[in-house]
């Protein structure tokens, strides 16, 4: 497939968040200091969680590794919906209708919450009400969303059955939720950013947190550059946690990738957000862009470091595309990663029954609007109140995790895998790759990644994760290298650009210089 005739296709991937959104400039954490509430990770969850925090009166630092919203956030489709594929039948029968009611609840309240939040604050974000569909080309999902459509209606929600929807796709049955929105949620979390700075209250940015040590009843937080805070509450909303003392999230949490292309169509798109139920995942939404729109075109999905040869994936999302627009141009295209659970429902609470004071917010599932609002909601409301009517179904240490065991079997028996094929697949023993060309290759009889730019300047890097020691793996769509243990993700020249990884990798051009690094890592 020619994609190069395609604007975004000439350039490596730009998400279209990231790209209409002004820089921040928080400072970095550089003098020790005591607060009441540290919060690590800036994005919504973080910022969410701080906005809530320092309204109750609290002191709240919030630590973020590069800058707010450039993780997951500045990635992400951005749907504010309850509707998160066929999940009210899935809770009702795996943990009960209960449950299930308090899930409904929780992100049917996270959409109201968003535009309270921006009303109050005056944030222009492109908060746009839409109903959003889930449909199934496939007779075999017709029962499922029949079932998915009497259990949300159970629980309060203004679903409905449809057998038509306004794109040339052939569907069998959907799902209706109306009340829902779509937002741009870089516009929206810079704004709200900028309500927490003072009182006492900070952000920092290019602060990367990399050890919590308990202290008598508080907790020390060292940065990279060596800087201690010290709270008696910490929050981790970093996304895969960092921190792994009794709660075992490497075990159950791994990462998941998909993509994005922004596509300019001939034709007007009619409304609504969209995505299937059955494999391949494909999704649809617009974004109002300078004078016109863009209409985002998302789907595909493989665990962070095993997808291969990653540009098919974009290559298998403009073929869907051109089959229901009239493509003139793909002004952008992005990928990401969520935190994937083994019961499919995130982990947000206490990290474990005996940390009061310490907090998670992790595993969303690719539904992190709705559920980083529902996380800053029930952790503000664990902090001020002790109790959040949402904490049964949500709680990280839930005994419900159990029934998944099958699950978590298979996740770390590939993780098993993956550790041990990456020590012992055959590598060429040369560092002579092409310009444009990432691959692993032997020095000096050790593994190690070799990538030469455009111009022909070779980048070195130790492809041993520095989480726990799997093998990295070349992403070419992207152009860096990714761990497929538990997903972290490295540059070219070695800096963390996704966790759980707190430490970068030894990098250097020069064959020599690298030589003698690898020496000092072994
Ligand atoms: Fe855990 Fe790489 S992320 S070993």
């Amino acid at each position: 497939m020619d994609l190069s005739k395609y604007t975004s296709f000439k350039e490596l991937p730009k998400s279209y968040w990231i790209a209409s959104t002004e820089n921040t400039n928080y400072p970095a954490f550089s003098q020790d200091m005591k607060i009441d509430v540290v919060i690590i990770g800036g994005g919504l969850v973080g910022i969410q969680c701080a906005y809530f925090l320092k309204k109750e009166g609290l002191k709240v630092a919030l630590l973020e590794a590069n800058r707010i919203g450039s993780g997951t956030t500045g990635y992400t489709t951005a749907k504010i919906t309850s509707q998160h594929g066929l999940i009210y039948s899935k809770i009702k029968n795996q943990m009960g209708e209960e449950l299930a009611r308090q899930y409904a609840e929780a992100n049917e309240s996270a959409i109201g919450e968003y535009k309270k939040i921006a009303e109050e604050n005056n944030i222009e974000c492109d908060y746009i009400p839409q109903s959003s569909f889930i449909y199934t080309q496939d007779d075999s999902y017709i029962q499922k969303i029949s079932d998915e459509v009497d259990a949300a209606s159970r629980l309060g929600i203004k679903a409905s059955y449809v057998e038509e929807i306004p794109f040339p796709i052939p569907i069998k049955a959907a799902i209706r939720f109306d009340n829902q929105a779509q937002f741009h949620p870089l516009k929206y979390i810079t704004a709200l950013a900028k309500t927490i700075p003072d009182n006492d209250c900070h952000i920092f940015e290019e602060s990367r947190a990399i050890t919590i040590d308990e202290e008598g009843s508080n907790y020390i937080i060292t940065t990279e550059q060596g800087s201690k805070i010290i709270a008696k509450i910490v929050i981790i909303a970093s996304h895969y946690p960092f921190y792994n003392k009794p709660g075992m999230y490497y075990a159950r949490i791994y990462q998941e990738r998909s993509y994005v292309l922004a596509v300019k169509a001939k034709e007007k798109y009619p409304g609504g957000m969209y995505i299937n139920a059955e494999d391949p995942t494909r999704s649809l939404r617009h974004q109002p862009h300078l004078n016109g729109e863009l209409i985002l075109v998302g789907g595909e999905h493989h665990k962070t470091g095993q997808g291969k040869d990653t540009t098919k994936h974009y290559e298998a999302l403009v073929d869907f595309a051109k089959d229901i627009f009239t493509i003139d141009d793909i002004l952008f295209r992005w990928s990401t990663q969520d935190c994937m659970t083994v019961d499919g429902i995130p982990y947000v609470g206490y990290f474990n029954p005996n940390t009061p004071n310490l907090y998670i917010a992790t595993g969303f599932q690719k539904w992190g609007m709705t559920n980083s609002m529902v996380s800053a909601m029930l952790i503000r409301d664990l902090i001020v109140k002790g109790k959040s009517p949402w904490q049964d179904v949500y709680n990280p240490s839930r005994k419900t995790i159990l029934a998944s065991a099958k699950d978590f079997v298979v996740q770390n028996l590939n993780v098993a895998e993956q550790l041990i094929d990456g020590k012992l697949s055959p590598v060429p023993d040369d560092v002579d790759v092409k310009a444009g060309e990432g691959r692993i290759v032997m020095v000096d009889g050790k593994r190690a990644g070799a990538y030469k730019n455009e111009k022909g300047n070779l980048h070195l890097v130790n492809t041993t994760c520095t989480h726990m020691g799997c093998e990295l793996n070349w992403n070419s769509a992207e152009r860096t290298w990714d761990c497929p243990c538990h997903g972290s993700r490295f540059t070219y020249d070695g800096k963390i650009i996704e966790g759980p990884a707190t430490k970068h990798l030894s990098f250097s051009n020069d064959v020599n210089t690298f030589k003698k690094l690898l020496q000092e890592d072994f």
